[in-house]
């Protein structure tokens, strides 16, 4: 009558509280440091949760220079890293859509690249080499709840 330890649950998540969006750029940063060339890292969470400062936090650390900012006229911008060129996409006005044009995302993903993907959901089945998922929610005032999950296989 045991019925054992319980089993790990898999992939295995991490919660992180951050305070400020400086927080939320240093774990973007710690994330950043366990990937490698081709992954594809999905950013989920509410408006203003901090999607896009946990991605400047991530690219800073992989060698860009450039402002980071949201992609606004198109679904995605590339930036030259030290070893890698970072792609941020951001799929939120492809909400709906379905059978987008795989191209469309294709220049964004692959060797050399690690992808950062806000509002993923569009875009889900296109989105191969997912390493990581992170989910941002408010947690009251400048706080955040930041969920990694998957981290594991990274690094
Ligand atoms: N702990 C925190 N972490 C991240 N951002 C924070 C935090 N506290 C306050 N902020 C502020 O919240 C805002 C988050 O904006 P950001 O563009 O990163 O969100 P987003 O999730 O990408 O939004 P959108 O859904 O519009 O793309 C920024 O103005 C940032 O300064
Ligand atoms: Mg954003």
């Amino acid at each position: 009558m045991c019925a054992g330890p319980e089993p790990p649950p898999s992939p295995a998540t991490r919660t992180v509280a951050t305070a400020g969006p400086q927080q939320t750029e240093a774990l973007g940063a710690e994330l950043a440091g366990g990937l490698r060339p081709g992954d594809v890292v999905l950013i989920s969470g509410e408006l203003g949760s901090g999607k896009t400062t946990l991605v400047r936090g991530a690219a800073r650390a992989l060698g860009v220079t450039d402002p980071v900012t949201s992609p606004t006229f198109s679904i995605g911008h590339r930036y030259r890293g030290d070893r890698v060129t970072v792609s941020h996409l951001d799929l939120y006005r492809l909400a709906g859509l379905h059978d987008e044009d795989p191209a469309l995302l294709a220049d964004y993903l692959g060797d050399g690249r690690i992808a950062f993907v806000e509002w993923p959901e569009a875009g889900r089945s296109q989105l191969p080499g997912v390493r990581v998922r992170v989910t941002l929610a408010h947690a009251g005032g400048d706080r955040r709840k930041v969920t990694l999950s998957g981290e594991e296989a990274a690094g």
